[in-house]
């Protein structure tokens, strides 16, 4: 296993250059190769990864959990509220304790300085799970989803509508990375943090790639080779719903929206779906969905990350 990215912490994209995100797309290959084929890959014997969860997940859980199963480690769910974090232990000394024995940390947070504190308390790899600025772990499946589906990377077109939330950050900043032109459509008052779109147009002047920000869904879309969208109620923004719902309606992926994109355009989301709400049943279950192949490449882009870091 190439060692260049041993001990090393993946908060968010911005860690990672792009030959350090094509190795971790090499190695997935290699692995979802040998997985399929019924080789074992027992890279990880004897490691264990503690998955940290303030949030509810389906997904991350379990193929993480498969991922380290599969590697030959083991993984421990440790629930937010059942741990010392619960009566005011620091995440500064939970870390720090939690290095001792583990040999990785996943967590899965609200506010992301609590995945800075725990990569800065501990001694052992920390990967972001999720936190309300990113999730870098879905970022890179979705690139590597896309490189199945289409064959490259560099000077494709991803249109992605509706919130600019933390899924968007992961995208804008691998994409731009990776050489891919992100197209954005997203209401005024929802648009991607400032730091996100100044690194971003840093990174798209080395990699050729580039980030345009538009109001208007249709003029995002027109002729992309990927659609993307995600929920417009992330995990803690609960109580702003409703208003949320109203500001949304015009960014449906839908049927005649996905028609405005390249013909042979795949739709993608990062899962849970609302469907009715951001999404219709005929883009998730039609002809140009790639939606369950993302979910799946998650377990097989993980284990290339947990082989890689730990
Ligand atoms: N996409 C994703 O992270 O799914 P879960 O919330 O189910 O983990
Ligand atoms: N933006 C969503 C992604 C869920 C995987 C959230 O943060 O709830």
């Amino acid at each position: 296993m190439n060692r260049d990215l041993k001990g090393r912490d993946l908060l968010s994209l911005m860690d990672l250059g792009r030959q350090e995100m094509e190795l971790v797309f090499d190695t997935t290959r290699m692995l979802k190769t040998a997985c399929k084929t019924g080789q074992i890959s027992h890279l990880l014997e004897g490691k264990t990864l503690g998955m940290i969860f303030q949030k509810t997940s389906t997904r991350t859980r379990v193929s993480f959990e498969v991922a380290m199963t599969q590697l030959g480690g083991h993984a421990l769910f440790l629930s937010a509220n059942d741990l010392q974090l619960k009566i005011g232990e620091t995440i500064g000394d939970t870390a720090h304790v939690l290095g001792r024995y583990l040999d990785g940390i996943m967590a899965r947070v609200y506010a992301h300085q609590d995945v800075v504190d725990l990569a800065a308390g501990s001694e052992v790899p920390v990967i972001n799970g999720l936190s309300d600025f990113t999730h870098p772990c879905q970022g890179l499946t979705d690139f590597y989803t896309v490189l199945e589906h289409k064959g490259k990377l560099a000077g494709l077109t991803l249109a992605y509508v509706g919130d600019g939330n933390n899924v968007a950050h992961s995208l804008i900043l691998g994409g731009t990375k990776l050489g891919l032109h992100i197209r954005l459509g997203t209401p005024s008052h929802f648009r991607p943090a400032e730091l996100v779109v100044l690194r971003a147009n840093e990174y798209a002047r080395d990699s050729g790639g580039s980030l345009e920000i538009f109001n208007d869904p249709q003029q995002a879309v027109s002729g992309a080779d990927v659609v993307y969208t995600d929920t417009w109620v992330s995990m803690g923004q609960e109580k702003e719903k409703e208003e949320r719902l109203k500001v949304f309606t015009p960014y449906q992926l839908n049927q005649q929206l996905l028609a405005q994109a390249s013909h042979n355009a795949i739709a993608m989301h990062c899962l849970p779906a609302h469907r009715g709400l951001e999404i219709t049943d005929e883009v998730i279950d039609g002809p140009q969905s790639a939606i369950f192949d993302q979910a799946e490449n998650r377990l097989h882009v993980q284990k290339a990350i947990l082989a890689l870091l730990l």
